[in-house]
This record gives structure tokens, C-alpha cells and sequence, in this order.
């Protein structure tokens, strides 16, 4: 399965994503790898580890439309049959979504349909949650919004800060992803068609 990666942070699920293939865990080929921040950690992991990597400046561009779609043929041009968001810190418009070459995914730390957005962990500590985690989703044009494919469920430690609990959440993300990755890449979760993939599932492990 050809995956291409959009990530604007650490980087820490890309790097999951990647050692899970070269370690023969994960049958993908990393295609390419896509950010917004020309400094960001995973721009740098990917340079390092030999990796297309390319990042795209929003302020090079007229508005989020034109980022957007100049973002998605940069990604087409790698052909790939799967686009994962890995810590993409952008809202991606309508016409992005639209230009996406084939299905995306997208890792969020919450259990949606709980805490779309940002700040999920002091926001589900506040709401006095004893259960908190992430979920992969499909990517549609409601933020965190698209059908809920597989998620880690992480129980809520009394007296914990929210980095505590981001931390604990993120040590279940980097399983959860490769995971999920793995059962598209299998057939196990097949999604059909662009952005707006039906998704059918032929059975768990
Ligand atoms: C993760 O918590 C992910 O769920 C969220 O952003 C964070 C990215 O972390 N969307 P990393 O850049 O993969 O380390």
C-alpha cells in the first residue's frame, strides 16, 4: 500500500509508521511525507531516515483553498492509495478534500465523537472522563467529523495534568495507527473510491 503522510509536529506517529515498515511489521511503502512546517520534527525525521519529504509554506499561498490544493498534487504526484494524517495541524478546506488523490485517515486523541478539535486532554480531565483515548477516522469536511475506524481506549488516572494524560494516550496512538494502517493494507478495512471512501469491513483478526 502506497501511503503518503501529512504531519506538522514531533513526528512521533510518523516515526511509529515508519519502523513498523522497515521492521517488516507494516506492508506499506512511505511515499512521501508533507508538512506545513519546514521545521517541524517530522519533516527533519523523514530528511534523516531518506524519505520524500516536502513542506508547503500557507503563507506562500493566496488562501486555504490554493494551499490546500497545491498541497493535495503535491501528494498525487506520489500516487498514493493512502493518505494519512499524523498530527496535521491544519483544517483541511472543502476544495483540499476534494483534490485528495484517494482516501484519507486521520489519528485523533480522543474517543470521538468526544472532544473534536484541540485540547483534548485537559478538556476530557475537566469533564471529569474515567475514560479517555484516541481514534482513526476518516477524514471528510467535518473536523474529526468523518467515520470512526478503529480507537484505543486509555482509563483516566485520579489526580492526573493533562501532559500526563497525553503521554499515556500517545504510548496507545502509535499501535492504534499501524494497526489500522495494517487492516487497510491487508483488505481487512477496505475503503473504496476519494476522500469520501465507503468503507466496508471484511472481519478483525
Ligand atoms: C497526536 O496526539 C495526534 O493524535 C494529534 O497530534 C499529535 C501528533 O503527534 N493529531 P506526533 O506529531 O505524531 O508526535
Amino acid at each position: 500500500l502506497r501511503v503518503a503522510v501529512l504531519a506538522s509536529g514531533r513526528g512521533s506517529n510518523l516515526q511509529a509508521l515508519h519502523r513498523a515498515q522497515t521492521e517488516g511489521r507494516l506492508p506499506i511503502a512511505l511515499v512521501g511525507v508533507f508538512s506545513d512546517k519546514p521545521g517541524s520534527g517530522a519533516v527533519a525525521y523523514a530528511r534523516a531516515h531518506g524519505l520524500p519529504a516536502a513542506a508547503l509554506l500557507p503563507s506562500d499561498f493566496p488562501d486555504r483553498e490554493a494551499f490546500d490544493v497545491a498541497l493535495m498534487q503535491a501528494v498525487a504526484a506520489t500516487r498514493p492509495e493512502l493518505i494519512v494524517c499524523a498530527g496535521f495541524m491544519r483544517i483541511i478546506s472543502k476544495a483540499g478534500i476534494r483534490a485528495a488523490p484517494c482516501p484519507m485517515i486521520n489519528i485523533h486523541p480522543s474517543l470521538l465523537p468526544k472532544f473534536p478539535g484541540l485540547h483534548t486532554h485537559a478538556r476530557a480531565l475537566a469533564a471529569g472522563e474515567h475514560e479517555h483515548g484516541a481514534s482513526v477516522h476518516l477524514v471528510d469536511e467535518v473536523l474529526d467529523g468523518g467515520r470512526v475506524l478503529a480507537q484505543a481506549r486509555v482509563p483516566v488516572q485520579a489526580g492526573e495534568d493533562p501532559s500526563q494524560l497525553a503521554e499515556r494516550v500517545l504510548s496507545r496512538e502509535h499501535p492504534l495507527l499501524i494497526a489500522t494502517v495494517r487492516a487497510i493494507a491487508d483488505g481487512r478495512i477496505r475503503l473504496q473510491g476519494d476522500a469520501s471512501a465507503r468503507v466496508s469491513w471484511l472481519g478483525d483478526d
